[in-house]
């Protein structure tokens, strides 16, 4: 049997920060993980580039239930720590949008720095390796006993860092969860966010022939508005806009898109009430054509398209305000196997926010996406897998 002071349990973004900490203070540390290679999901992540970060990181970039939980990791490690770290191993970087920090070359070498930093820490690594039990011991030099594929395992300090439901293909598991059960910690309700959303077939009679369609407009849902790029996709759509407000998104709940953020449709439209043009001719001004052909049937029902000047001012005030908000209620997500996150998680009120550790259950730690704080579409997710990590392995 080994004696450990930390195990952490899950190699991924979180999970490596808190083991480089821990290490870096002569904690023994072990790192297991039930997958063969090491960190999928930063490898897949930004598009294989990995948007390791955003400048601007701000608590409000983050969904929780206990919205104030995240400040204290946030403000003591910020996105500027890991930019130091970036800058340290050499890897170039640039800024795509927003503040969203990109690799020049691949998300490898965030995998490699961190690999390269827990080794420098003394981290010992244990993959793949399954954890089949865990259970609190009181010995006076541990507190959980694990049985692991590789034997048992005892230590003073259980981080858990398995991360959330997103891309079951690729190693995500309920693990975190079900520990969280096992010692009586309330789980929030889970749901996949930043994911495409669905639309029911008659809805999407017009548009599901223009997949790969963009343009940029402002989505809306429950008090939350994002402007960014859309995209229509053959069951729905998705884009960063969308992904963002399937945060906010729940069953039954209509989604707004402003087509037009802009301009004053009504002025517009009604200052073109004599063309002779189709509707749909005219608002390729402003929107992709076969869209706007396809958005003009669907909002009139099928009708065919009729030259502007055969509108009367009710009319064209309407359709303005549909431009304005395009009312259309999803009929689902893309699910797990798309979202890149999952909202809710371990219930931040059980956890001291300094350090990550149960209130009810000393020694034991939760970390990363398994927590109920999620993160926008930008580097937030990184950022708050690098902050709670580091709180949990300069406490653990
Ligand atoms: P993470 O999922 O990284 O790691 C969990 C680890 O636990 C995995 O290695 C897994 O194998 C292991 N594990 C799970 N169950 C286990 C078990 N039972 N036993 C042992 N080990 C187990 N975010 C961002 O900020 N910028 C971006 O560019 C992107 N891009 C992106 C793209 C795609 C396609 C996805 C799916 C996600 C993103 N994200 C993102 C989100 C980001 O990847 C995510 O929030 C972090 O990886 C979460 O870090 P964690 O360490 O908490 O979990």
């Amino acid at each position: 049997m080994s004696v450990k002071d930390v195990v952490v349990i899950g190699a991924g973004a979180a999970g490596m920060m808190c083991a480089i900490e821990a290490g870096k203070r002569g904690r023994s540390v072990l790192l297991l993980d039930h997958a063969s290679k090491l960190a999928e999901k930063i490898r897949v992540s930004g598009g294989g580039r990995c948007n390791f970060t955003n400048r601007y990181t701000r608590p409000e970039n983050f969904i929780s239930h206990n919205p104030h939980f995240c400040r204290s990791a946030l403000a003591r490690f910020t996105p500027q720590d890991f930019i130091s770290l970036v800058e340290k191993h050499g890897i170039r970087y640039h800024e795509k949008k927003l503040g969203q920090l990109f690799c020049d070359g691949s998300s490898q070498q965030i995998i490699d720095l961190l690999r390269h930093e827990c080794d420098a820490a003394g981290v010992e690594w244990q993959m793949p390796c399954r954890v089949s039990n865990v259970e609190r011991i009181s010995a006076s030099d541990a507190r959980f006993m694990l049985e692991t594929g590789r034997g048992l395992v005892s230590t003073r300090a259980l981080v858990i860092a398995t991360g959330g439901l997103s891309i079951p293909q690729i190693g995500a598991t309920s693990f975190g969860y079900r520990v969280a059960e096992q010692f009586d910690i309330n789980v929030t309700r889970l749901r996949p966010a930043l994911v495409p959303l669905i639309f029911a077939p008659e809805q999407l009679t017009s548009f599901s022939q223009l997949p790969g369609i963009a343009m940029e407009a402002t989505v809306s849902c429950d008090g939350a508005k994002f402007r960014e790029n859309l995209l229509i996709t053959h069951r729905g759509l998705s884009g960063p806009a969308i992904l963002q407000i399937s945060s906010y998104w729940k069953p039954g709940f209509p989604i707004y898109i402003d087509l037009l953020p802009d301009i004053d449709a009504a002025g517009w439209l009604l200052d073109h009430r004599n063309s002779p043009a189709l509707l749909p001719n005219l608002l390729t001004q402003y929107l992709p054509k076969r869209f706007a052909q396809a958005w003009t049937e669907a909002i009139s029902g099928g009708q065919p398209a009729k030259p502007v000047n055969q509108y009367d001012e009710k009319s064209l005030r309407n359709i303005a305000a549909q431009l304005h908000g395009w009312q259309i209620t999803p009929c689902g997500t893309a699910g797990y196997r798309k979202a890149e996150v999952t909202l809710g998680g371990i219930d931040t009120r059980e956890l001291s926010s300094k350090t990550m550790e149960a209130k009810k259950v000393p020694g034991l730690y939760f970390i990363g996406e398994v927590l109920d704080v999620t993160g926008h579409l930008g580097g937030f997710n990184f950022q708050w897998a690098w902050a709670s990590g580091h709180a949990a392995g300069r406490a653990a």
